[in-house]
């Protein structure tokens, strides 16, 4: 075993950071064993954003706020080189992790380790010099490119950031990062607005790749695209992430994007992860019910359908529901005859080792 092999669930730390996880009997995870987590890139332990927030006409009176408890205890671990996509309903927090990984926002609560630093913990300057090894490619494509400025220019202020390259080194580099992407020098004039999505695309994923990451958190990369435009994405992607031995948070409401991308998938419901485990397993073997009803909603075609039977509204946060959050849309919970386990609100299913490398969070998993 290497550094840092005492673990609850491999969702621990490497030293010096010692073990924080609220894991065990009577935390959010209910099991311990060993694993080697000496090439751990990436380490999210109890991680939680609350977002406090009055709604309605006269909210600004409002004493009390109600609270969004947009990631609720998620923990997880990213070997290097490893894809680990993290797949759910839209509003369910995935964007979010990945903010809170940057610290581009405050945690409520948790840690993130990265390469073995606690982020929590660094100060201005070393936080400027991580940031530089973990870049996001951001879901809204328009917002994350600057409409006025040219191509070579994003390309260029991206590389300099953190680098003091001369003319000459900073034309080459934006060469070779125009050719990693695959995208043609006559583009490098233009401005955002003149380049197709999948283009557009491509000109973000360069601008993150000219930091030289180690680990990139890609979300929703192939929103707003086509069909076919997709699947040059997450080929470009998945190149790149071979040659350049990138790792990947890959965030998708796409479970069919996810699988095809990714060695391991965590599927996150309502502010949680609720299964988790090898990408083929996920995909042949769903034992929660809500990734029973993420595979069930796809087509052959891939395209999502509203299966008859199946419960599809959408969950709301601020009407918070006790036991396990999943029991008003199971119907695991209704052909079983609505059992007390699952809405007692003592008793949230935690994520328990079911299978080699799988977990899951449900008091009646699919067998
Ligand atoms: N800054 C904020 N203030 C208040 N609430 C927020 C804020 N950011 C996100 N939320 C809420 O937190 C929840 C999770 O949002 P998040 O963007 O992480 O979801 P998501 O899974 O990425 O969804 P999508 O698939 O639509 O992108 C949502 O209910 C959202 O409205
Ligand atoms: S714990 Fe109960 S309600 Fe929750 S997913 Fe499992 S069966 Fe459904
Ligand atoms: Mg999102």
């Amino acid at each position: 075993m290497g550094q840092g092999t005492i673990c609850a669930a491999g969702w621990q730390s490497n030293p010096p950071n010692p073990p924080l996880l609220k894991g065990g009997k009577g935390g959010i995870i209910d099991f311990y064993w060993e694993i080697d987590m000496s090439d751990t890139i990436l380490d999210v332990i109890n991680l939680k954003k609350y977002f406090y927030h009055s709604a309605g006409l006269f909210s600004f009176l409002k004493k009390e706020k109600s609270i969004i408890p947009a990631v609720d205890d998620v923990s997880f671990y990213l070997k290097e080189k490893e894809i680990l996509g993290l797949v759910g309903e839209s509003g369910c927090g995935k964007t979010t992790v990945g903010k809170l990984i940057l610290r581009l926002i405050e945690p409520t609560d948790g840690r993130i380790i990265f390469n073995g630093m606690d982020m929590q913990n660094l100060q201005k300057s070393e936080l400027r010099k991580v940031r530089s090894q973990m870049q996001m490619i951001f879901q809204d494509l328009d917002a994350a490119l600057n409409p006025r400025m040219k191509v070579k220019d994003i390309l260029k202020e991206a590389i300099t950031v953190y680098e003091d390259l001369d003319y000459y080194q900073v034309n080459k580099r934006i060469a070779e990062l125009m050719n990693q992407v695959n995208l043609k020098k006559s583009k490098l004039g233009n401005y955002p607005d003149e380049l197709s999505g999948g283009e557009k695309r491509r000109v973000g994923i360069a601008r993150v790749l000219a930091v030289k990451p180690k680990l990139i958190i890609a979300d929703e990369p192939t929103s707003a695209l086509d069909v076919s435009i997709q699947a040059q994405v997450i080929n470009l992607l998945r190149d790149l992430q071979e040659k350049l031995g990138l790792s990947y948070l890959f965030i998708s409401h796409d479970l069919r994007l996810v699988e095809l991308i990714s060695n391991k998938v965590a599927v996150m419901y309502m502010g949680r992860i609720v299964e988790m485990g090898l990408s083929d397993r996920i995909a042949h073997k769903p034992m929660h019910p809500y990734t029973n009803i993420l595979w069930s909603s796809l087509t052959e075609g891939g395209d999502k359908v509203i299966s008859p039977g199946l419960s599809w509204q959408v969950f709301d946060f601020e009407r918070p529901v006790t036991g396990c959050r999943f029991h008003p849309r199971c119907e695991v919970f209704k052909s079983r005859g609505n059992p007390k386990e699952c809405i007692d609100l003592q008793n949230e299913p935690k994520l328990t080792q079911i299978g080699a490398s799988h977990y899951v969070a449900c008091h009646f998993p699919l067998l």
